[in-house]
């Protein structure tokens, strides 16, 4: 038997890979499906297990498959054995019998490759505490469908170094763009990351100065202070660490007069961004959020062909 296709992570794919993915989602998008096929995914099923709370990756994957023509299944941990304590792997072989991809939610990377060791369908990450890679593969399509080709763009991410900055240093070095992250000293991106980056060959800086690393962006990009995997005891310190890195007015000043802000949401007003950016007409999060539908599309079609 085949392996099956997971999707982990974009560090683990080639450039084509990815890129196929996303034309594949495109081509979905514009309503001209790879091989002439609208529905290639008849009779196949989805299930989506979530660890923690979710709205977009939900409903876009649960649409997502549908729309292709298979069916989809939610399994939340409260509801499931899995909050009883039956192992990640057990419920990996279960499920492999009953659907042909598996799509989870967790705060703890290890549980994901848990699953994708035991699985014998592919499975997707749906985000971990260490990263969240189908929400990158609808900013790049986003930042295309805007901006054009994202390869030798500059993008600027202010703010803490979470799941959502780790996978877009993935994607600067898979898709070839530059990324300068400005973020705080204790909350910086970590160091075996960058370090990946950098032997790959990739073009991304690490500072604490918003101002150099917004100089002339083509995008500015953030995400919420506190994560799901963070303590919310950390909130306080958290807040205080990142205030300064707020993305407002001032901010998207620095970057090119037609920079567009991306946000994979869920957002904080007048926390990581204004009100007046991200409800602003350089703002484009609405667009990002439609395309987790047509993005994973892209990755359904390549796990389940
Ligand atoms: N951006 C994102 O993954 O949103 P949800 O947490 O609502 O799925
Ligand atoms: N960094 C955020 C992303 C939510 C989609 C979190 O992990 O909570």
């Amino acid at each position: 038997m085949n392996a099956p296709r997971h999707f982990l992570d974009l560090d683990r794919f080639d450039t084509a890979t990815l890129r196929a993915m996303l034309d594949a989602g495109r081509a979905f998008k514009d309503g001209r499906p790879p091989g002439g096929n609208p529905q290639p995914l008849v009779g196949k099923a989805l299930a989506m297990v979530f660890e923690k709370p979710s709205t977009r990756t939900r409903v876009s994957f649960e649409r997502a498959i549908r729309q292709l023509g298979g069916d989809a299944v939610v399994l939340e941990q409260s509801g499931s054995q899995l909050g009883r304590g039956e192992t990640v792997a057990d419920t990996a072989r279960v499920l492999s019998r009953y659907v042909d991809a598996i799509m989870i939610r967790t705060t703890a990377a290890a549980k994901l490759l848990e699953m994708a060791e035991h699985a014998s369908v592919p499975v997707i990450n749906g985000l971990t505490e260490r990263t969240h890679p189908c929400q990158l593969m609808a900013d790049v399509m986003t930042f295309e469908e805007h901006r054009g080709p994202i390869e030798g763009r500059v993008v600027a991410w202010c703010g803490d170094g979470n799941n959502m900055a780790t996978s877009w240093i993935h994607a600067a070095v898979r898709f070839r763009f530059e990324l300068r992250l400005a973020c705080p000293e204790p909350l910086a991106p970590p160091r075996e990351v960058l370090d990946w980056a950098a032997a790959e060959g990739g073009r991304v800086v690490v500072t604490t100065d918003v101002e150099s690393a917004v100089d002339g962006a083509d995008c500015v990009v953030t995400d919420t202070w506190v994560s799901m995997s963070d303590d919310d005891g950390d909130s306080r310190y958290r807040h205080n660490l990142l205030r300064p890195y707020q993305v407002d007015d001032r901010v998207m000043a620095l970057a090119q007069p037609d920079a567009i802000f991306m946000h994979c949401l869920p957002a904080h007003r007048e926390d990581e961004v204004t009100a007046s950016v991200i409800d602003g007409p350089q703002s484009v999060v609405w667009d990002e959020a439609e395309n987790r539908l047509h993005a994973q599309k892209g990755i359904l079609y390549w796990c389940l062909s």
